[in-house]
């Protein structure tokens, strides 16, 4: 807006006044931008103004420019965080797998049990069984816990379908989430999770079907973000999913890899030879695998809950995937069989407790890095001049908390993208 004053020179002067929809002041703001150490702190005593749903100013109080603010709010010194971002989740389902968690403290582990036609397969028949509204109606209570805890932005696979209209079920649900709940939704087609049934013994059958009838749909209906895929010995091969990666980039679709969950099958470097925006578990990627990460600027997504639950011990490479400056995200990977979570803050203190992750690495994972791994870094994941105004206002003092509790009410509102919406009790 142009503002005309008069001044003791004389001639009138004419300057630009900001115009807002909403002022925070009083805040402490980590913003989580990478270029900026120690969480991206700006000062002591910052503000942050919103318009449009979009971060219109940012900075020390004592700059503020000229403004005008439909709302102006002081918040007490309380910090304000990017809102988080749960990237990895299958968290529509039907059914659960209690009985298989109780049979593996009883000594079956994941890989026989799957090969035994349970596993995946079980929720496969429950999801199978299960309409639109009863996926609904499970799945909105685990959205909702995500959101309770700051999550603004959630990555949902299908997966558990692997025929064409229980795929699309799953994403049209997934969409339906994001459409009824203040939580944003990308979605994943996961059709090559594992071989169903009607496949046995013929996985290249499978993948052909993903390619000629499941994907095509899928696309054509616009229910997937991106192609997702699982490349392990009791799943899929690097060659099946290459022809299903080759489908999935022509049909102008992002891929992401479950890779070297169980064993190394060279899914880091399946994944960085598509200039995939993930690989996801990574437990036993290879040095060689690292690299390849790290040359096509993938993005390690570590699932520290797959990994307790599973009672892993083979630990992701941290290390290296440091030292190659890969960026490294963190998810809750919720789903009924490997990661039984529902809440990303856990996810980050499992982070840094089980992979000795540094506080801000774990925030910086489920914010920044959690973008980047959806591919909208460049739209949401740090608070930053244009990006959407996702933010966290938490009851803290200081951002190394949030990965140190768990299950503690410190989330005092979460703002998407400009509007504001409190814990609910
Ligand atoms: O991310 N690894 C494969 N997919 C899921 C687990 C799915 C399941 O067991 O239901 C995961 O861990
Ligand atoms: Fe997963």
């Amino acid at each position: 807006m142009l503002t005309s004053v008069a001044t003791a020179m004389g001639p009138k002067l004419e300057y630009r006044m900001s115009d807002w929809d909403l002022l925070l002041t009083d805040a402490r703001i980590a913003t989580m931008r990478g270029e900026t150490p120690d969480y991206g702190v700006v000062g002591e005593r910052a503000a942050i103004a919103v318009s449009n749903g979009r971060i219109a100013w940012i900075g020390e109080a004592s700059e503020l420019p000229a403004h005008r603010a439909r709302e102006e709010r002081a918040m007490g010194g309380r910090w304000l965080t990017p809102a988080l971002i749960d990237c990895h989740t299958h968290l529509v389902f039907g059914g659960d797998r209690a009985a298989e968690f109780e049979q593996r403290l009883r000594g079956s582990s994941y890989e026989d049990i799957a090969l035994s036609g349970d596993g995946i397969m079980s929720t496969v028949r429950a999801t199978r069984d299960a309409s639109a509204d009863e996926l609904f109606d499970a799945a909105l209570p685990r959205i909702n816990a995500l959101a309770n805890e700051g999550v603004a932005t959630v990555e949902i696979k299908s997966g558990y379908g692997l025929d064409i209209d229980t795929e699309i079920r799953m994403l049209e649900v997934a969409r339906r989430l994001g459409d009824e709940s203040c939580v944003d939704v990308r979605t994943a087609l996961l059709a090559a999770h594992t071989v169903p049934p009607e496949f046995e013994g013929d996985a290249n059958g499978y993948i052909d079907f993903i390619c000629d009838q499941i994907l095509p749909l899928v696309v054509e209906r616009k229910l997937a973000d991106t192609v997702d895929a699982y490349c392990e010995s009791i799943a899929f091969s690097s060659a099946q999913i290459e022809q299903l990666f080759d489908k999935a980039t022509q049909m102008g679709l992002p891929v992401r890899l479950h890779a070297d969950q169980l064993s190394d099958g060279g899914g880091a470097e399946l994944a960085a030879r598509f200039g995939a925006l993930s690989a996801d578990h990574l437990e036993y990627t290879s040095p060689k695998g690292v690299r390849a990460l790290s040359e096509a600027g993938c993005v390690a997504v570590l699932l520290p809950g797959a990994f307790l639950t599973l009672a892993e011990t083979q630990l992701p490479p941290i290390a290296s995937l440091r030292t190659s400056g890969v960026p490294i995200a963190v998810a809750t990977d919720c789903n009924p069989g490997t990661s039984p979570i529902c809440s990303l803050r856990t996810a980050m203190m499992l982070a840094s407790r089980l992979f000795r992750l540094t506080p801000e690495e774990c925030l910086a994972g489920a914010t920044r890095e959690a973008a980047r791994a959806l591919g909208l870094l460049d739209d949401r994941g740090t608070l930053e001049v244009g990006k959407r105004a996702d933010i966290a206002v938490w009851d803290i003092s200081h951002p190394r908390e949030l990965a140190y509790w768990t299950g503690t009410p410190q989330l005092a509102e979460t703002i998407a993208s400009g509007q504001t919406s409190g814990p609910t009790s």
